[in-house]
């Protein structure tokens, strides 16, 4: 696992889109999978602005999400869906068909989860999978002790994760659903590279767990311990916890040569 500890929000943001971007030079049909919540704004930004400044040609790019609520009404503004398209989707530009998502108004959950499965892999599988981190260690919504090996399913959110997301909700609890569909650490973990980023200091326990603790699925993120190509991106104040951090920041600015991430 490679870690990045950068200054600020805006300088992770800024070197991930630049990961991105390169990767989409070189296989323009790159699919990306894409997380929502606050953390990758800053991503999203610097890759619009990048596109704006035809940096990198999205014309073949294609993007995939990585978790849903179940249960909202179709176009709800909070959906992953419509936050998807809001976000990443309309700013770069990227047609109706180059994105796809698990569907969260699905008669059938478990169906609608084998099916997204089942698209992500005759999509050819995902290049690279943007990911943040919740507070109790979550990745997608696979939360504290999910299996490392689970496939897309129903989840139930805990208490600690609807407390968190009630801001996009007008801060009401009772609005923010209690299931919802996401990608299992298993097929997360079969994307190419892997990509966290966290920043803040409410984050930073969840990072010190993840980096330097047991692998172990009551800290799901540490499954990213297991991936041969997982890069963690931090701002200072989320790699305040971090035991190595000096460590980490002397490997990162010495590196030989640098060709992103
Ligand atoms: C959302 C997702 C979640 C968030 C995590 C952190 O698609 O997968 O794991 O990344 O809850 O959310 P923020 O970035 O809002 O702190």
């Amino acid at each position: 696992m490679e870690v990045v500890i950068v200054p600020d929000a805006k300088a992770g943001g800024e070197l991930i889109a630049e990961s991105i971007a390169a990767l989409w030079r070189r296989k323009p049909d790159a699919l990306l999978g894409v997380a929502t919540g606050s953390t990758p704004l800053p991503i999203y930004d610097a890759l619009t602005a990048k596109v704006a400044a035809g940096a990198v040609d999205v014309s073949r790019a294609r993007v995939c999400q990585l978790d849903e609520y179940v249960g909202l009404p179709v176009g709800h503004p909070e959906s992953y869906r419509a936050t998807v398209i809001r976000q990443v989707v309309e700013p770069l530009g990227l047609g109706a068909d180059s994105f796809i998502g698990p569907d969260g108004s699905a008669a059938d959950v478990q169906a609608a989860c084998e099916a997204y499965d089942r698209a992500l892999s005759s999509a050819g599988g995902v290049d690279l999978q943007i990911l943040g981190i919740g507070t109790d260690g979550h990745i997608g919504f696979n939360e504290p002790c999910s299996s490392l090996a689970s496939r897309t399913r129903i989840k139930t959110l805990t208490e600690q994760t609807r407390v968190d997301n009630a801001r996009f909700f007008d801060d009401d609890i009772e609005q923010v659903p209690h299931h919802v569909i996401t990608q299992g650490i298993g097929t997360i973990l079969e994307a190419r590279h892997l990509v966290l980023l966290a920043t803040g200091e409410g984050k930073a326990e969840a990072v010190a767990a993840t980096v330097e603790g047991p692998v172990a699925s009551v800290v799901p993120a540490s499954a990213l311990q297991l991936h041969p190509h997982a890069t963690v991106v931090v701002d200072e104040a989320a790699a305040s916890k971090l035991k190595l951090a000096h460590y980490f920041r002397h490997t990162y600015a010495n590196k030989p040569t640098w060709q992103g991430l």
